[in-house]
């Protein structure tokens, strides 16, 4: 098939004028000081994120605007202004003092999507201590492991949530307290002894808060992300990544007043914060949170009901509403859409010109990382769109394609590290406590993703592949590392080697070989426990969705696992060099 390139929309005819209209002039005269003079600042010096994207509001218009639109699993229905977002993070902030929480202290969130998360975030940013957002759907060694590495003091759940991992709690010595949720009342007996109640200390607190003076590289929100070898790392962000957060709200996902933004991703992971909390609240949009998950024929609707302008999914929900087929599309009026862009794994080419068909205009591809805090690459709504492309980098960011060993840029049509130069105002200042990696990410004055791609002639970026054994399912990074652990802590287990298998939806999924230890047989019945088990600890979206025996894995003669020989086994591939395998 032929992915021609789809032309650029003539402006006149777009539903608005897009805020980023000269992609090339921008680029030639950027300077980041501009954007830092379109924020505000905190009165009396210093920026916090939360004063950004919520009581700079009020003292203009968007003061009683809709800030947030909820709509919960059972269609429950509730709408916030950014002054009472401002009142509600105020006594939450409120709230964190009475329990001594100081700047700096590391408060986690560990919730399904509903206003309260979004009051505790900005009530932990306006007093000044670090958040630090969980996927709801983990297990217990996922939370354990982030709660244990940050040293949280707080922990914010759900009488739920709360109940699956309560056996780690008591391992944690650094968390002092547990905050539990009860939204609108759903659980009976929701808490347990020791447990605070977020809905009393929230009654009693005052909706009146200074805002702690937090500096440009003060620490702001922590998220963890998972590399080849060893436990996830907190890659943590400072208050300064609210501009690049704002800039990229502007002008990838083109956000203007009028708009009602959609971003479907959860806020436990960073597309979730940086463009579903703190772009689009910047920018002063109104938002659309779903607490619900994907289902073809509800997301429609949704997108009717609220007449959702601006949508920012990802490619493995593209994929199955592409499945769902047209006809789903057609039962909806969603014609309210004006831009519509994608995150978090490659985008099909087919996806784009599919879009242009349903949606009568191209998906928008861009591009970014944990680690970069907001998009980098982006395909813009004023610009040629290339399917299959990133898209080409922000402005007031250089992107390359290097050669790491020797910092060279490589020429247009090479494939290469993708790579970023230092600094850009999301860049990640640290992995919580593991400086080592830290600095290992930087190479000859060059950030290096751990992606490959190569640049065409015109500057738009093409990704090529992962430079490492990390897993991309769904748009969930997983390491190997982390699901191995959990399978060898069965007794049945002496070895386990985790793979991302090529999955026509999910991009991959994740694929496990285990060895058993002598008395065990492998079976059917085995299999089924050992996937609940992993299922149990992880996460539905972390743990394996296949697992085959071997009698012993391959590995090199100092012990590691070869994954790399196991996932080439298991797609018929060449085997590569081998000359330092061990095999029984
Ligand atoms: O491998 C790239 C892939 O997702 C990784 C970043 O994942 P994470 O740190 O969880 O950040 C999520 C926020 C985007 C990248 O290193 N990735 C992201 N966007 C794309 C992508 N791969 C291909 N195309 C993309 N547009």
């Amino acid at each position: 098939m032929d992915y021609s390139v789809i032309a650029k929309p003539d402006i006149s005819q777009l539903k608005a004028h897009p805020n980023l209209d000269d992609y090339a002039g921008a680029r030639a005269s950027f300077q980041w000081d501009s954007i830092r003079k379109e924020l505000d600042g905190l009165p009396g010096g210093g920026l916090n994120l939360a004063y950004e994207a919520v009581d700079r509001h009020l003292k203009t218009a968007r003061r009683t605007k809709t800030a947030l639109i909820w709509e919960g699993k059972n269609g429950e229905e509730e709408r916030y202004t950014f002054e009472q977002m401002a009142q509600q993070s105020n006594r939450f902030a409120n709230v964190l003092t009475g329990l001594g929480i100081q700047k700096g202290d590391r408060v986690f969130i560990f919730a399904e999507r509903f206003p309260e998360l979004y009051f505790a975030v900005f009530g932990t940013l306006k007093r000044g201590a670090v958040i630090g957002p969980l996927f709801s759907a983990f297990g217990p060694d996922p939370v354990k492991d982030r709660l244990e590495d940050s040293g949280a003091k707080v922990l914010i759940t759900t009488p739920d949530l709360r109940e699956r991992v309560k056996d780690i709690l008591p391992q944690l010595p650094e968390l002092k307290h547990i905050v539990i949720m009860n939204k609108n009342g759903r659980f009976k007996d929701a808490l347990q002894p020791g447990d605070l109640n977020f809905e009393d200390l929230m009654a009693k607190a005052s909706d009146q808060f200074q805002i702690e003076a937090t500096q440009e590289t003060d620490y702001s929100i922590m998220h963890y992300t998972s590399g080849t070898t060893g436990k996830p790392k907190g890659a943590v962000h400072c208050h300064r990544a609210v501009l690049g957060h704002y800039a990229t709200g502007k002008w990838a996902l083109d956000l203007q007043d009028q708009d009602i933004y959609w971003c479907t991703a959860d806020p436990g992971w960073v597309t979730g914060t940086s463009y579903g909390i703190s772009a689009p609240w910047t920018n002063g949009a109104t938002q659309l949170i779903y607490e619900g998950g994907f289902s073809a024929n509800r997301w429609y609707s949704l997108i009717d009901k609220y007449k959702v302008t601006v949508w920012y999914t990802a490619p493995t929900a593209i994929r199955l509403l592409m499945k769902a087929g047209e006809a789903a599309v057609k039962r909806h009026d969603v014609s309210s859409l004006r831009h519509i862009c994608s995150v978090g794994e490659p985008l099909n080419p087919e996806a784009v010109v599919w879009g242009t068909r349903v949606f009568d205009q191209a998906i928008h591809d861009n591009w970014w990382q944990t680690e970069t805090g907001h998009i980098l690459v982006a395909n813009y709504p004023a610009m040629d769109v290339r399917p299959g492309s990133m898209g080409r980098p922000i402005p007031g960011v250089e992107v390359a394609i290097v050669n790491v060993e020797t910092g060279e840029t490589l020429p247009p049509g090479t494939d290469g590290d993708l790579a970023v130069k230092p600094p850009w105002p999301g860049m990640f200042q640290g992995y919580w406590r593991n400086e080592a990696m830290y600095n290992s990410k930087f190479k000859n004055g060059w950030y290096i993703t751990g992606d490959r791609a190569h640049m065409d002639a015109d500057g738009y970026f093409w990704f090529v592949g992962r430079t490492d054994d990390v897993i991309n399912t769904a748009g969930h990074l997983v390491g190997p590392f982390e699901v191995e652990s959990a399978l060898i802590e069965h007794p049945a287990v002496a070895e386990a080697g985790v793979i991302g298998k090529p999955d026509p939806i999910a991009m991959e999924v994740v694929k496990a070989f285990v060895s058993l230890k002598d008395g065990y047989e492998p079976s059917e019945q085995l299999r089924q426990e050992l996937m609940r088990f992993a299922r149990k600890k992880l996460a539905a979206a972390v743990a394996p969705r296949e697992i085959d025996f071997l009698p012993s894995l391959p590995k090199t003669r100092s012990g590691k696992i070869m994954r790399r020989l196991l996932k080439a086994r298991e797609l018929g591939l060449p085997e590569g060099d081998t000359s330092t395998l061990e095999e029984d």
